[in-house]
This record gives C-alpha cells, structure tokens and sequence, in this order.
C-alpha cells in the first residue's frame, strides 16, 4: 500500500488545464502515494444535479489530502436553467462545493502565501514575503442570512439592540440581513495556527487585520484572543491593524509584513490584494488546512475562455502541491519544488501568456519538472 492517498479533483475549464500540468510534476516527484481521481464541479451539477456528489466525499474521506483545481459556478438562475430537463423542478438548489468541503472537513484555516520570485515582471515589488491565514469555516461567510427578515428574528433584534430603532418603519420584506458569527474557539485556532507557523518559518510579526472599533463583538473577541496566544510566543510581535488601513500598508509597505490572519471575508480580501502584488492569479495557491485533513488549490477559477487552450500559468497549481507537500511532512522535496519553480521564473525562458511568453501550461510544468 502507498504511503499516502491524494484525491484529485481537476473540476471545470482550466481547471483541467492546470490539474495536467501538476500530473506532470507528480509523476517526476514519484512521491509514495496513490491518486485518486474524483468528480466535482459544473458538469456534475448540469448531469446529476448535484455538483459535489455524495461519492466524491466518501472517496474524500479515504484520502490523506486532495488536490483541486477550480470549478465553474454561475448565478442562481442560470444554475437552474442549465440542470438537464429530467432534473428541472425538483427544488435543485447549486451550492458552492468548495464551500460545502470546507464546512464538511471543517478546514478552518485558508492559508495563501504570496511570495515575490526573483524575475517575476508581474511583482509589484521583489522583497514581498507575506503569508495570510484567513479564518475559513465562520464570520460573514457561514451563511445564516435572511431575506426577508423574519418576523421573530427582527423582533429578537429589537428587544435585544437599541441601535435596531434605525430601521423602525421598515417593511420587513426591504430588509435583508447577514450574520457575521464568530466563535472564541473559531478566533482561538486560526490565530494559534497563525503564532506556529510564524514560528516554525521565521517570520518576526503575526498581524491581526480587523476593525474592532466598529464591528466590536465580532473583531473585539478576535483581538481578545490573539493577545492572550501571543503572550505565549513572546519572539514574535503581535501586530494590530484596521482592515481598511491595511488595504493601504499592503500598497505602501508590504515588504514590512509577514504572517497575516483575519476573519472569513477580511481575509478573502486581503488575500487577493496580496496575491495581486506578487503577480496575480498564476501564481496564487492555497491550502483549506483542518486538523486532520486538507484540501491545497490554485486560488483562480475555471477562466472558462482559455479551457483546453493550456495557455494559462500553472505556477499557482504547481505551489499548491508545494503546499501539500509540505503539509504532508515531506519538508524536502516541497523545497526542491519550490525552488525548481524559482528557477524556471527566474530564468524566464518558459512563460505563459500572462508573463509575455508563448509557452503552454504543460510546457512550463515540463520546465519545472526538469530542474527536480
Ligand atoms: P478566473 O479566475 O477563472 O479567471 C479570471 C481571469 O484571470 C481569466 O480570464 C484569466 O485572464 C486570468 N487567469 C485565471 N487563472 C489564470 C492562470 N492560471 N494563468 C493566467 N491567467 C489566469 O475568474 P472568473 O473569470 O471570475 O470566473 C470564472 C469561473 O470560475 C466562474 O464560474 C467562477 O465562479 C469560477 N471560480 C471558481 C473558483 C474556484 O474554483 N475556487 C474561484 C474563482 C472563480
Ligand atoms: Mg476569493
């Protein structure tokens, strides 16, 4: 038996493109393990109805880790008018699958590293070295919302907040409300991930990005709990910053910063500030990290215009598995990758589109694989 079980998930468009190129790199890695192929995405929510089928989680269960590349997914109404005829009418309803992983595996961290490479001519600057941990399963995105607003929950909110009279008179049906829920376990774990990963990889300062002068309870618990971990890591200093200052020290400054957490949406957005200053989406990968299992992924979607083209940068798929690799303990060999990669920005002979070149997907993972 392998070593380890890695499910693949390729999903939509390019998704399939990138999920290639990785295949390339796997092989030449001749890691112990065993890949397991499984289904997700729009084509299985148009045939069966159901995007992320019940048996690509019992095949998720049985694997260490998986690999996934990006799916399609499209408003509510056009969902529906492209489910096949025999499933119309059922009461269908499309939910994001990655979504529906994080909940179901409880993978509470979203870790997306955003390293400058040398020769990159996307970089917005060449010393920008950040890493952000943003909290994955709860806070704007747990999606308790309601529209319109119940009567028994708008009465709730009346008795329990004065500052609800600003709505008074307000038909309940013009009403839409969404909940930014935190829990102080939630807040807990995705800083402490944060403080051991600053220090296992060096990095001098952990900021918190929130804004508890206005979201309070929610940001205020935040800090609560990252005060009292950092007391425990006292080599490394706990920064305390607004989101929308943030926005601006990331343009100004980023090369000063080094770990990042915030809360599900703070996060979502930083996050693609960050990606944005070390070259964009080819070269942005994530990891959906929980206890005891992990999904790694380019942070980009199916691009639907470039799928089966191979002209899109593999890199942020190629990072990704840097990422599990490293998860998976296998410290060396995500190194060799990682600087194989370096290498081949570095010399920049082999590039896509989006850095000037003409090479294809597979070209590049070629590259790649052989400088391993
Ligand atoms: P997208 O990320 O698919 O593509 C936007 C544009 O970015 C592309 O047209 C292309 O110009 C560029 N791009 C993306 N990946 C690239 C790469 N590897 N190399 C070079 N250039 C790259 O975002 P878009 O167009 O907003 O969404 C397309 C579909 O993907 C939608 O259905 C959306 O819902 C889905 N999506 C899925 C995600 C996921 O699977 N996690 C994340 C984001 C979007
Ligand atoms: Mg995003």
């Amino acid at each position: 038996m392998a070593k380890y079980r890695i499910a693949l998930m390729p999903g939509d468009g390019i998704g399939k493109d990138v999920m290639d190129a990785a295949q390339i790199v796997l092989d030449k890695i001749a890691l112990d393990a065993e890949y397991v192929p499984a289904d997700i995405g729009w084509e299985f929510w148009c045939k069966e109805g159901d995007p992320l089928p019940q048996r690509t989680i019992d095949t998720l269960k049985t694997c260490d880790c998986a690999l996934f590349a990006a799916i399609t997914s499209k408003p509510k109404e056009e969902a529906q008018a492209e489910l096949a005829p025999e499933l119309q009418g059922k009461g269908l309803v499309y939910r994001s699958p990655i979504v529906r992983m994080r909940q179901l595996f409880d993978l509470y961290v979203n870790l997306r590293p955003c390293k400058a490479f040398k020769g990159n001519p996307l970089n917005f600057r060449d010393d920008i070295d950040l890493v952000v941990f943003r909290e994955n399963t709860q806070g704007l995105y747990a999606g308790v919302e309601f529209h319109p607003l119940p009567e028994e929950v708008r009465t709730a909110l009346e008795t329990h907040s004065p500052r609800m009279s600003a709505f008074e008179g307000v038909p309940s049906e013009d009403i839409a409300l969404s909940c930014r829920i935190f829990t102080r376990q939630g807040c807990h774990r995705i800083v402490r991930r944060a403080f051991e990963y600053a220090k296992e990889h060096g990095y001098p300062t952990v900021t918190l990005v929130e804004k508890p002068n206005v979201i309070r309870e929610t940001s205020g618990m935040m800090v609560r709990e990252a005060r009292q971990i950092a007391a425990e890591f006292p080599e490394i200093e706990l920064w305390e910053t607004n989101v929308d200052a943030m926005a601006m020290w990331l343009v100004k400054n980023p090369q000063n910063y080094g770990v990042l957490v915030s809360s599900n949406m703070f996060g979502d957005i930083i996050s693609d500030l960050a990606a944005q200053l070390v070259g964009g989406l080819g070269f942005a990968s994530s990891g959906n990290i929980g206890d005891d299992f992990a999904i790694f992924e380019p942070t980009h979607g199916s691009a639907p215009k470039y799928a089966g083209l191979y002209k899109v940068n593999p890199t942020a798929m190629l990072l990704a598995v840097k990422l599990m690799l490293d998860w998976l303990g296998e410290k060396e060999t995500a190194q060799a990758l990682e600087k194989a990669i370096a290498d081949v920005i570095a010399e920049g002979k082999v590039r896509t589109y989006d850095l000037g070149g003409s090479n294809t997907t597979l070209e590049v993972a070629q590259a790649v694989a052989e400088r391993l």
